[in-house]
């Protein structure tokens, strides 16, 4: 794992948003793992002002969304097709085609989780998955307790997730109890991850996930197994940390990250 620390949110996302760009000029053809949640609608932005303003290019690269609401459709404004759609999708120039999210109103969930895990196959794998981390500790919907080897499945969302997610949705009762998440071992097959996290409120789950034990109660934890994972921080985010000196070091020394710094 790499730990780079950002002053702030703007200068996380921004970064983020340069490595993906960077990524998808090596590899036109990239694989994209997508994320969903407040902290990435910064790097959606950023991506969008790369594509009118620098003229990244999106048209032959493919996107897998971590995870999609059961029972919302997709035209559903809390649902995580809708914020992709509006995040990203419309405002580049990606083949819609080539967009992918687990189907919430799927009438047999089961078969809809293995034929996502297959597409992602038939795809040849996920080359950069985004993650961002839930306040359960969690990446994708991988709630507390999810196995380490998990593939794509239905999980039941834990209170705490609940409550993280209810602003939308008019209130905790109203949000869906389950969804379709990618496992963390479909996760960590990625051949990239990197996990973005900014503000206070993540400190906690960010040096669990980090400093901590791998374990399925921190399933973020898991990404500790990733012989290519990155974690972004903003200084909120990394408060926590007791290493930050050696990541800074790090950052600061290692000739892959120049052209970052
Ligand atoms: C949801 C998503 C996660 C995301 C998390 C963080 O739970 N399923 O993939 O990481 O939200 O959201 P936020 O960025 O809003 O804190």
């Amino acid at each position: 794992m790499e730990v780079i620390l950002q002053p702030n949110e703007e200068a996380a996302a921004a970064l983020v948003a340069r490595i993906v760009a960077h990524e998808l000029r090596t590899n036109p053809h990239l694989v994209l793992g997508l994320a969903t949640g407040k902290t990435m609608e910064r790097v959606y932005r950023r991506l969008v002002g790369l594509h009118k303003d620098e003229h990244l290019d999106f048209s032959l690269c493919s996107t897998f969304n971590l995870d999609e609401y059961v029972g919302l459709f997709p035209s559903d404004p809390n649902s995580y097709r809708h914020y992709m759609e509006h995040h990203l999708f419309r405002q580049v120039n990606i083949d819609p085609r080539n967009t992918h999210l687990p189907n919430g109103m799927a009438t047999d969930l089961e078969a809809e989780c293995r034929n996502y895990e297959a597409l992602i196959h038939r795809f040849g794998g996920i080359d950069l998955q985004l993650l961002g981390i839930g306040k359960a500790g969690h990446i994708g919907f991988n709630e507390p307790l999810s196995a380490l080897r998990s593939r794509t499945r239905v999980k039941a969302l834990t209170p705490t997730t609940l409550k993280q997610n209810a602003a939308g949705f008019g209130g905790e009762d109203k949000v869906p109890r389950r969804a379709i998440t990618m496992g963390v071992g479909t996760i960590i097959e990625a051949r990239r991850c990197i996990l973005l996290a900014t503000g206070g409120s993540k400190s906690e789950v960010i040096s669990q996930a980090v400093e901590g034990p791998i374990t399925s109660m921190v399933t973020a934890s898991a990404l500790q197994l990733h012989p290519r994972c990155t974690v972004i921080v903003d200084e909120a985010a990394a408060a926590g940390l007791k290493e930050k000196d050696y990541y800074r070091w790090i950052f600061d020394n290692e000739p892959e990250w120049q052209e970052y710094r």
